[in-house]
């Protein structure tokens, strides 16, 4: 469980319309840039054993497809896009900080 706001990556480690997988707190998350915007959802889609930053994304929509089954989810939110997966993936905090992007709780 994330509880606090750690550094994952720097802003050269993530080209434009990217996007790549870190750990932080001893989870797996997905770190996404589109434009100057980043966003940061649990790593593993929910219906099986798919790491969503092996998959692909599609920056017009801001959605990320599981390289499995095709699934997606929304990268501002972690809301199912298309099915199979039926429920949600955490959403994380993004801050940038001079070069350094870190991630945290939400909300
Ligand atoms: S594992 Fe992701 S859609 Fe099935």
């Amino acid at each position: 469980m994330l509880s606090e706001f750690v550094k994952v990556a720097t802003v050269a480690d993530v080209p434009d319309n990217s996007m790549i997988g870190v750990t932080a707190g001893g989870e797996d998350i997905l770190l996404v840039r589109i434009g100057d915007e980043y966003f940061a959802l649990d790593d593993w889609c929910t219906h099986a054993a798919g790491m969503l930053h092996e998959g692909e994304l599609h920056a017009d929509e801001f959605e990320v497809e599981c390289p499995v089954h095709e699934g997606m989810y929304d990268v501002r939110t972690g809301g199912v896009t298309m099915p199979p997966p039926e429920e949600d993936v955490a959403a994380y905090a993004v801050r940038v900080e001079g070069d350094d992007i870190l991630v945290g709780p939400k909300g």
